[in-house]
């Protein structure tokens, strides 16, 4: 196949930031999607009804012109909110973000300890809302193995609150897609870096800044356990590149900031992945049909063509460099309708 025509791309995780940097990076994704699930991690965090209109109002400003995108919004999770709180704001968000303590980028004000009855008011108000949970899984613990050590506590949230759906964000490990058949309230997003890198092509020869993000990327046989799924499109997996800009004096310092900055090349990526493992039939589903099917969203329409022709990815954009900068890509976005 030389051409790929994709129907209402969605991510369902993303970082926008704000002020200038979301000048830059909101025009790129609403260019090819036609929505987004917009990650709530600003400073200060996102955690009012007033807060969250007034960062979409940003958004669709910096997106002036395409008309066709839809940032979901999130708030950041607190184990205080009460349901009063949450019905108020209940058709302002799609969902709520819960971050540990600390873990990633802007997480501080997370929750510090997972104990089920501090979070289970919240949680239970989210359960009868019907407000989905998107978890940031992983533990303090050794950095390989955050994640797996996180999969009790999924294991937890999901038997203790069967009605809630949870979607554990951005997973990266073998572990993780186990954990998805055990219990039916359990979703997952993956990126497109997860897919194509583990960690030696973060940390195996000279140091990639560009390539380092939270969750680190694994084993050789964490990713061929994500793109197993990914590529049959699993209707519990879908997409969300977690694509998490710095601007590049934050990327190549000492002290590198975590995030991979993919939104402008993410579906060329996908493009790709799927078409060398011989699945773009599944790509349709992954990028945007399962999505939909889990959030229940209808978004607007968009059309994206992906042609066989070399890109070659910008070294920068604004201040932020891209993953594979510089790089050719064989495939393109040829046109959007
Ligand atoms: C994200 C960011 O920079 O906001 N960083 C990252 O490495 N993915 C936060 C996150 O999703 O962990
Ligand atoms: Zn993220």
């Amino acid at each position: 196949m030389n051409g790929v025509i994709l129907s209402m791309p969605l991510d369902m995780h993303l970082h926008l930031r704000d002020h200038e940097m979301l000048e830059v990076v909101a025009p790129l994704t609403a260019h090819t999607f036609s929505g987004a699930l917009v990650m709530p991690n600003l400073v200060p965090p996102v955690k009012t009804r007033d807060a969250v209109i007034a960062y979409r109002k940003r958004i669709l400003d910096a997106v002036e012109g395409h008309n066709d995108f839809e940032p979901y919004m999130t708030l950041f999770f607190d184990a205080s909110y009460d349901k009063a709180f949450l019905q108020e704001l209940r058709d302002d968000i799609l969902a709520l973000k819960l971050y540990p303590a600390g873990i990633t980028t802007n997480s501080q004000g997370g929750v510090a300890h997972f104990d089920i009855e501090t979070l289970r008011p919240t949680l239970e108000a989210m359960s009868e809302l019907g407000i989905p949970l998107c978890v940031h899984g992983e533990t303090n613990g050794f950095v390989m193995e955050r994640e797996t050590e996180f999969m009790t506590i999924y294991a937890r949230l999901a038997s203790e609150f069967p009605n809630l759906k949870i979607i554990m964000e951005h997973i990266t490990t073998q572990a993780a897609v186990e954990l998805l058949e055990l219990y039916e309230n359990l979703y997952a997003t993956i990126t497109v870096h997860h897919l194509l890198i583990t960690l030696d092509d973060v940390a195996g020869g000279l140091m990639q800044p560009h390539l380092f993000c939270k969750p680190i990327a694994k084993r050789p046989q964490d990713r061929a356990a994500l793109l197993d799924v990914a590529l049959r499109a699993h209707p519990k997996v879908m997409f969300g590149s977690d694509s998490a800009p710095h601007p590049q004096h934050a990327k190549e310092s000492c002290g590198c900031a975590a995030g991979v900055f993919t939104a402008p090349i993410a579906l060329q990526l996908l493009c790709d992945i799927f078409d060398r493992h011989d699945a773009l039939e599944n790509l349709q589903a992954f990028v945007s049909t399962n999505a939909e099917n889990i959030y229940g969203i209808c978004p607007a329409f968009k059309e994206v063509t992906l042609i066989r022709q070399p890109f070659l990815v910008p070294e920068k954009y604004g201040s932020v460099v891209p993953m594979y900068a510089g790089q050719t890509l064989p495939w393109s976005i040829g046109s959007v309708q």
